[in-house]
């Protein structure tokens, strides 16, 4: 079965084959491809731009939608297990979006289901659709996803966005610059895998005047919800503050790119920057999201 559970999944040719598919739907979102087909967003932690950009996804693709944006209001809250309600979904619809606060859980799905499931964020581990449109926002932006000086910025600790997009950047050839604190460092793993895969990266803990090479600026949320200890939350959270005067002396072809939703790590006076693209990011992710529908039903 055609699922997406974590980037790894693809090849860089399918990748690409996503890449050109957003294209398309970009240039024409409004298909009847999907008539007749129902698409399942199960959502066990909240979002804004996920599940919404899925499910519009799906309408303009012509299917129907079902699922729920809370939990607590389903059945998993009398106790019912998550193999249970994958059995019972997958009765229902023929492709399972599934975002869950545990790192595996889109994993486990995909072993019981009966139909497609696409991971929308496990836990601190992947968001492999967000990956996609990340890149498909890079090769717009840059002309080329090739050789280029990418900074994640933030929580590389517990954001599982920057984790599934070097992952997927490995494919070509980039330069990694992680700008962190010590309590939100890129872990280990992450940096082994860019050691055996021959990635180059440099470790930093400082942002301001030190990004002027940088083609890429990934800004990420210090993620609250992943903290067990709030006061240490409470230490880190406004550890970086991107500002417009910051961007002085920076490359013309610099994009800032954020996931969303930001905090306080982007002020708001750097959306009038040419060089601010994450509305735009967010945006792009309408298109890839109608590219991944497509390919996990195999259309
Ligand atoms: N980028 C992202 O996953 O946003 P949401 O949490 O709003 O879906």
């Amino acid at each position: 079965m055609n699922h997406l559970v974590s980037i790894s999944d693809y090849s860089k040719e399918e990748i690409l084959d996503i890449l050109r598919a957003a294209a398309g739907f970009e240039a024409n979102p409004n298909r009847k491809t999907l008539d007749g087909k129902v698409v399942a967003t199960l959502f066990f932690e909240p979002s804004t731009r996920t599940r919404l950009s899925f499910e519009t996804a799906a309408n303009r693709l012509g299917a129907r939608v079902i699922g729920f944006s809370d939990a607590a209001t389903t059945s998993s809250s009398k106790g019912e297990s998550l193999h249970d309600t994958i059995q019972m979904v997958s009765n229902y619809a023929d492709v399972i979006v599934m975002r869950h606060y545990l790192e595996g859980a889109a994993r486990y799905a995909s072993e019981v289901s009966r139909v497609p499931i696409v991971n929308a964020g496990d836990g601190a581990n992947q968001h492999p659709s967000q990956t996609l449109l990340d890149l498909y926002s890079i090769q717009k932006t840059q002309g080329r996803l090739d050789n280029l000086q990418i900074y994640l910025v933030g929580d590389l600790k517990y954001g599982r966005t920057v984790h599934s997009l070097i992952q997927a950047m490995y494919h070509f050839k980039p330069t990694f610059h992680f700008i962190a604190p010590d309590e939100l460092r890129m872990p280990d793993e992450y940096k082994l895998f860019c050691d055996k895969h021959g990635i180059q990266y440099t470790e930093s803990r400082e942002l301001e005047g030190n990004f002027n090479d940088a083609d890429i600026l990934y800004m990420t949320r210090v993620q609250k919800e992943r903290f067990q200890d709030l006061v240490e939350y409470e230490r880190v959270k406004d550890v970086y503050t991107l500002r417009y005067d910051m961007l002085e002396g920076t490359k013309p072809n610099l994009r800032i790119l954020h996931p969303l939703p930001r905090v306080n790590e982007i002020a708001y006076d750097v959306d009038k920057s040419e060089k601010a693209y994450y509305f735009q990011q967010a945006q792009n992710g309408l298109y890839v999201r109608q590219a991944i529908i497509s390919k996990v039903l195999g259309l």
